[in-house]
């Protein structure tokens, strides 16, 4: 399959690394037009009986339009606030059966308006592999994890087996899911209970065990956001699954945390912002997620006069 990636950063290398392998014809989109190809090292996770992964070395072509026009497939690996100016003036220079595969963190990078601009067949993603980019030309798939796939419209709903089968050949497992919403929200759920609060106090995830009553309140909060959405789950069952993630995940820095430590713009306004924007589209208080949504963009803002 022809495909291009949109975003070359961690995620994006990775999926280029792993689809390349698959013998697919790959390319990276950059943000400066005249980029010359993307060269990385792609190092795996080690197995359990190994000091470390094995690396292999990568060489990906980058922004040739005639590649972009003729692409089965571009892969958005963006940030989530990067997707609208990245995306939308690439619409018309893609062929109208080209899939688009949304692959970020939160929800909301595109408005209603602008997701009806979309002629192309649409799919969401939401993986749980990590990618840590160490290095400038070297990327570590710091952690086996999986991928959900849905459609956002009709159109993505007749490819989403097909480029779920090619992303599953590439990158294990992915799943076809006939509502993506449910995953994309309980995703969100765990993002706006440990991101901010790791941000915040610029600590571990497992350092968030300890802090039960706080996520217990969060949980609720978006426990009711959900029930308003038509998504049954209860608080208590968000908090079972977001102490599962903490502790799998306790000897990391949250994304968020390091967006914060490197004084980059975070992901807030489409994790705990667009919790909150849908929150006050059906009348809900969320008390808890605003003050952290505040903490959060205040830092931001701090970061920006410097
Ligand atoms: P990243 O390393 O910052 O990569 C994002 C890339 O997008 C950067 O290379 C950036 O380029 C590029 N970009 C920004 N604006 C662009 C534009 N207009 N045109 C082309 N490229 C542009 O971020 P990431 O870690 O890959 O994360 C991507 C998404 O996946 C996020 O939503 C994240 O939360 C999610 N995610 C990440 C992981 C992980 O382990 N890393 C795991 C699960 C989910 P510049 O460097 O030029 O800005
Ligand atoms: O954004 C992140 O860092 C991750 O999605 C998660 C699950 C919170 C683990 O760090």
């Amino acid at each position: 399959m022809k495909i291009t990636v949109l975003g070359c950063g961690a995620v994006g290398q990775l999926w280029l690394g792993y689809l390349q392998a698959k013998g697919h014809t790959v390319q990276g989109w950059q943000r400066i037009a005249e980029a010359a190809p993307v060269h990385f090292t792609l190092q795996q996770p080690s197995e359990p009986d190994s000091a470390s992964g094995q690396q292999r070395q990568y060489q990906v072509p980058c922004n040739d339009p005639h590649h972009l026009a003729s692409s089965d497939c571009l892969l958005v690996t963006l940030k989530a606030g990067a997707v609208a100016p990245a995306l939308l003036p690439l619409l018309d220079k893609l062929s109208a059966s080209c899939a688009i595969v949304l692959l970020h963190n939160g929800m909301g990078s595109l408005s209603e308006p602008q997701l009806a601009q979309i002629q192309q067949p649409l799919l969401q993603g939401i993986t749980s592999h990590g990618a840590l980019r160490y290095a400038p030309h070297s990327v570590r798939h710091t952690g086996y994890g999986e991928t959900h796939l849905g459609a956002l419209n009709a159109a993505g709903q007749t490819r989403l087996d097909a480029i779920t089968d090619v992303l599953n050949a590439a990158l294990p497992p992915v799943t076809a899911h006939t509502d993506i919403r449910p995953r994309l929200w309980h995703k969100l759920a765990v993002n706006c209970a440990i991101n901010p609060l790791t941000a915040l106090q610029q600590c571990r995830n497992g350092a968030l065990l300890s802090q039960q009553a706080e996520l217990q309140a969060l949980c609720g909060e978006t426990a009711a956001v959900m029930n308003a959405e038509g998504i049954a789950v209860s608080a208590e069952q968000l908090l079972v699954g977001v102490n599962q993630v903490i502790q799998a995940t306790a000897e990391n820095f949250s994304s968020m945390h390091q967006d914060i430590t490197l004084q980059r713009a975070s992901e807030i306004d489409y994790i705990t912002g667009y919790l909150i924007r849908r929150a006050q589209a059906h009348g809900l208080a969320v008390p808890h997620h605003q003050a952290l949504y505040a903490a959060i963009k205040q830092l931001e803002s701090a970061h920006a006069k410097r």
